[in-house]
């Protein structure tokens, strides 16, 4: 196994519980909470995918909104321009994992260099890693915004290699976002993808993450020893 000088974080969904905004949109809107939820971060991502392809970049923030006012829209749940405030606000203000703080103190004890690396903008992510107490963890948060464009656009990963200052193979992508280990593969980059939910299921596809772990805990030992 390569061993890696730099190791990369997605942030949502693999660091950050999107799924911890559930709670605050069943206040927002009711029953239909979680299917919303769920059909939120599809349509967020389908628009992210959509606007990468076109060149048509916007802050990740305006999918997000975006895509609540579609879902609920498509799902015939009444939603009120305040109420899509109090949603975005949640969102911005997600917590982590349980499991986070102790994996990243591990690899920082291993000595590796650690980034975060996502679709968000640099200061919505900085706000995330910060108010979940994470925030020192991170050499720097490497954002899309700064080549306008979204996963898995190759330029995004080549932008996340060139930050790290290391070849692509040096650099281990951790995600829990089969698409985003595809596109960071398909760069060059080593990966680990990070199965938190038992029944996720790996697309089949003829490349294959270098790495699947169950728990976040286990990263520090199946990298292998740091550079
Ligand atoms: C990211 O944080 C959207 O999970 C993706 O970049």
């Amino acid at each position: 196994m390569n061993m890696h000088g730099a190791v990369a974080f997605d942030i949502y969904g693999t660091l950050i519980d999107t799924q911890a905004v559930l709670a605050r949109l069943t206040d927002l809107i009711g029953d239909k909470a979680p299917t919303v939820s769920r059909l939120w971060r599809q349509k967020q991502l389908e628009y992210s995918f959509r606007r990468g392809l076109m060149g048509d970049y916007c802050d990740f923030s305006v999918c997000t909104r975006q895509a609540l006012v579609f879902v609920c829209r498509e799902q015939q749940v009444a939603i009120s321009e305040n109420a899509v405030e109090q949603a975005m606000q949640a969102y911005a203000e997600l917590d982590a994992f349980s499991d986070v703080p102790a994996g990243l103190e591990a690899l920082r004890q291993q000595g590796r260099q650690l980034y975060a690396f996502s679709n968000g903008s640099r200061a919505a992510v900085q706000h995330l890693l910060h108010r979940a107490g994470l925030a020192d963890f991170f050499a720097a948060v490497v954002s899309v915004e700064d080549v306008r464009s979204f996963k898995p656009d190759p330029k995004v990963y080549q932008h996340l290699v060139r930050s790290c200052g290391l070849p692509a193979k040096e650099v281990c992508l951790v995600s829990s976002n089969a698409f985003d280990i595809l596109g960071a593969a398909h760069a060059g980059l080593s990966t680990a993808w990070l199965r938190r939910d038992p029944q996720a299921v790996f697309d089949p596809w003829e490349v294959q993450p270098d790495i699947t772990l169950a728990d976040f805990s286990a990263l520090a030992s199946q990298l292998g020893p740091a550079k």
